[in-house]
């Protein structure tokens, strides 16, 4: 135990690039979002400043309008195909042009709520909670604007699971460009567990659509080919909104009408995406429900937005599929037609959603699971190494090694 926190604690200064923490060196060199939030967890155990530090650095890229972007180019010379040149957004740091999963204000009160030094965690909170407010904000008017309650991902990689199978019918509707760009993955990390040349051609077009349209919101929302209301996204908002209340409370700040809104929405958000027994969710260039069964159909249970018979529905679930494999929690319900329990976001096993439904189990009683969701992501992590994602039938490590957000979540777990 202590010898794995210690590789975990190696593995985040490693990965350390003063101020930023890189996902794993090679394959990700720059910072992504919802990674720097979980990142910062991991440094919150041993290195308090420097896991405030990972956040402020992250919203000095914020944009004016509030968004912050899912990758920040801190670094121009490392080589990477599609580094800042590629994207030309306008922020004030060189970024991507679309987001990520908002656990930021999550994140920031977790950090608060085990501080050891409140003072300086306060004075932090105090700094970042602006930029906090003002990126909720945005996600309700730019990916909502119609008031629905559920907010819209606009491109796979905001969903933050690349080639889920859940935007294969949305993402299928996308031209895909003719430009072939070196991939600077399959260098690192062998094709057979990374998304298809065809999906990274639809990524890239969604790209260039946005650049075209100089990433103007109300532009994008009207005229994407590419319009999911992500059931996931919108759980970690509804989480993340509830935990900036907690902070505006704390703050003594007058926001809390605002955010208690959107939570009332959220909710009635939520249940439309409820189908028989799971959460699924919405095309809405088709207006379709999207029947594909994946890790997010559980979200609800992080958010506390499941009432406790659709929780229960949902337990009877996960334990069926973890009958089917040795390790949970497969990405991909296991007897899914889209099952692939080597490649990326289709199958495997991650970190990040074992640490978030851990904590929806554990809400909602279902304790057992909760510490199988645990225990097999440090029996992973001590068979296998610090890896970006694992079978979940054989718990082989794959893609990136020496992965931060594995071991900042492990380190999170054990502290
Ligand atoms: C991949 C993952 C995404 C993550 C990024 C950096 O693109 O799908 O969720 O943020 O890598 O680790």
């Amino acid at each position: 135990m202590d010898n794995l926190k210690e590789r975990c604690r190696d593995t985040l200064r490693a990965n350390d690039r003063g101020g930023y923490t890189v996902p794993t060196a090679g394959l990700y060199p720059f910072q992504w979002l919802w990674d720097s939030g979980f990142n910062a967890l991991g440094w919150a155990t041993f290195d308090e400043v420097r896991a405030w530090l990972e956040l402020t650095t992250l919203l000095e890229a914020q944009w004016e309008d509030g968004m912050v972007p899912h990758i920040v180019f801190h670094d121009r010379n490392t080589g990477y195909p599609l580094d800042h040149t590629f994207w030309d957004a306008p922020g004030p740091v060189p970024s991507s042009g679309i987001t990520q999963p908002p656990v930021i204000a999550t994140v920031a009160r977790r950090m608060l709520e085990r501080t050891r030094d409140r003072k300086q965690a306060l004075a932090a909170v105090r700094t970042l909670y602006p930029g906090l407010l003002a990126f909720h904000r945005w996600f309700y008017r730019a990916r909502d604007p119609e008031g629905t309650g559920l907010v819209t991902v606009l491109h796979p990689w905001e969903g933050g699971m690349d080639n889920s199978p859940v935007w294969d019918e949305a993402l299928a509707r996308v031209t895909p460009v003719a430009m072939t760009v070196e991939r600077r993955d399959t260098h690192h990390v062998g094709a057979e567990q990374r998304p298809h040349q065809a999906e990274y051609q639809r990524y890239l077009a969604l790209v260039l659509a946005f650049r075209e349209r100089r990433y103007d919101p109300a532009r994008l929302y009207r005229e994407s080919p590419f319009k999911v209301a992500s059931v996931a996204i919108n759980a970690v908002l509804h989480r993340a909104n509830q935990d900036l209340l907690a902070l505006a409370q704390v703050l003594e700040a007058p926001d809390a009408p605002e955010i208690e809104a959107w939570l009332t929405r959220g909710q009635q958000g939520m249940a439309s995406l409820w189908h028989d027994d799971l959460f699924y969710s919405r095309d809405l260039v088709s207006g379709h429900m999207i029947p594909v069964r994946t890790w997010e159909a559980f979200m609800p249970l992080y958010s506390g937005q499941a009432t406790p018979e659709q929780a229960a529905r949902l337990e009877g679930t996960m334990r069926r599929w973890s009958e089917a494999v040795r390790y949970l929690l497969p990405s991909t319900a296991p007897d899914d037609v889209c099952f692939e329990p080597r490649r990326y976001w289709r199958g495997p096993v991650w970190m990040p959603v074992n640490w978030l439904l851990a904590q929806g189990c554990h809400a909602y009683g279902f304790m057992d699971l909760a510490v199988r969701l645990k225990q097999d992501m440090g029996t992973l992590a001590e068979r296998s190494g610090l890896y970006e994602y694992y079978d979940p039938l054989t718990g082989d490590g794959l893609g990136g090694g020496t992965f931060s957000w594995t071991a900042a979540l492990l380190l999170d777990w054990m502290t």
